[in-house]
């Protein structure tokens, strides 16, 4: 199948250019159907539903993202959102000891930022550091954990984790790797990189929908954990109703209540498109839309922000031009959708199912609508 083959699975892209993919991605017509399922075995098995896959879910389905992310099976968990993910990995670690330091960028998420800032709470000592070099530099025996992104999410730069997990690991120190805006567009194999934990969620490019994030965690590190975050699906014999706790096995102990059942219905839908493509099929049509992106914005004249070296750039496309918040605007109203960050400028989210046509469309609209000099401005929305 040709990648514009699949634009038909996705009823969205009959009526708009869609470009939006590091945000949130398109609703597969399938996602639809899924939660038509979802509701139909509420309706007709009721209670049966829960021994008859609805309990499971957070374990089949991390099974699925476990496919995507070079994981093993039964070492991916699913959770509402990123941030709860990494709030059960730090409810695994004391700050009381010598080791208390949590060494982060500043680039991390807000989320993820705005909650192990909230460790110093707990006695955790917070240094924030500039980039992945810096980060390098500052981690030491001090260090407990080090969260960082694969990609960035503002700019759509990759970092070179690898130096950042070696450096932890030398010391003893633990990374968590948010993987949301590399995963479905930017191949990531964790068990290569020998990570501790990674965590991503479903909205973007793996076109999953909201209420469905991950979190892997290294197998052999999983047993030797105890979350105090922690509730039911954790424990070895949920059913059992036992008065005390006593953890599941691997990665099941990291999960908490009640799942988000039919948030996880919908998700599979985008994880089978993507894993039927092949992440690095997505990738390379991917670096040749983007190059093709910024040679025509480079030819309007504007700012690419966005990495050069292809080894550097995520799926996304980010550029500044004047009054890019007006353009932005302009580019919404004539359905061409894409999103901005203040501080930075437009950026574009192209993803398998867009035709160079788009693209065309989209830098040759922003070149018109710039040159007019628009003048609105509108409210940034959405990761
Ligand atoms: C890198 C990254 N991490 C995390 C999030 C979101 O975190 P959460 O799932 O907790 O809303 C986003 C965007 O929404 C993101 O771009």
């Amino acid at each position: 199948m040709d990648l514009t083959d699949y634009r038909e699975r996705f009823p969205i892209l009959a009526k708009t250019t869609y470009l939006i993919s590091h945000s949130l991605g398109p609703m597969p017509a399938q996602a639809e159907r899924r939660l038509a399922e979802y509701a139909e075995s509420w309706n007709t098995r009721g209670i049966r539903a829960w021994e008859e896959g609805w309990w499971e879910l957070p374990i089949t389905v991390g099974d699925q993202v476990a496919r995507l992310i070079g994981a093993p099976p039964r070492s991916t968990v699913m959770h509402q959102n990123v941030t709860i993910a990494e709030a059960v990995v730090l409810s695994c670690f004391q700050f009381d000891g010598e080791r208390k330091r949590i060494v982060y960028e500043e680039e991390n998420f807000p989320s993820v930022r705005y909650l192990q800032q909230a460790q110093r709470a707990r006695g955790a000592e917070i240094v924030v550091c500039r980039d992945e070099e810096a980060i390098v530099e500052a981690i030491d025996e001090r260090t407990l954990l080090v969260p960082i992104s694969h990609v960035i999410f503002k700019t759509g730069r990759i970092q070179d984790v690898e130096p950042i997990i070696r450096r932890a690991h030398e010391v003893g120190a633990y990374v968590v790797l948010d993987a949301y805006q590399s995963v479905g567009t930017v191949p990531l194999d964790v068990t290569a990189l020998g990570v501790d934990f990674a965590t991503g969620g479903s909205v973007k490019w793996l076109c999953g929908g909201p209420g469905a994030a991950w979190l892997y965690v290294r197998p052999d590190l999983a047993g030797r954990l105890e979350p105090s975050l922690v509730g039911w699906q954790a424990h070895a014999r949920p059913f059992a109703f036992e008065p005390e706790l006593e953890y599941a096995e691997g990665a099941a102990r990291f999960l908490t209540g009640t799942p988000n059942v039919p948030a996880l219905y919908a998700a599979t839908a985008g994880y089978e498109i993507i894993e039927e493509i092949g992440v690095e099929r997505i990738r390379a049509n991917s670096l040749r839309q983007t190059e093709l992106f910024m040679r025509l914005l480079d030819e309007a004249g504007f700012e690419v922000v966005t990495p050069r070296k292809p080894e550097r750039r995520g799926g996304s496309v980010v550029v500044r031009t004047p009054g890019f918040e007006a353009a932005h605007a302009e580019l919404k109203a004539r359905d061409i959708l894409c999103d901005l960050r203040p501080d930075v400028g437009l950026r574009f989210g192209p993803h398998f199912f867009n035709t160079d046509a788009e693209i065309e469309l989209a830098a040759s609209a922003l070149k018109e609508i710039v040159g007019r000099g628009a003048r609105l401005s509108a409210p940034a929305r959405g990761g």
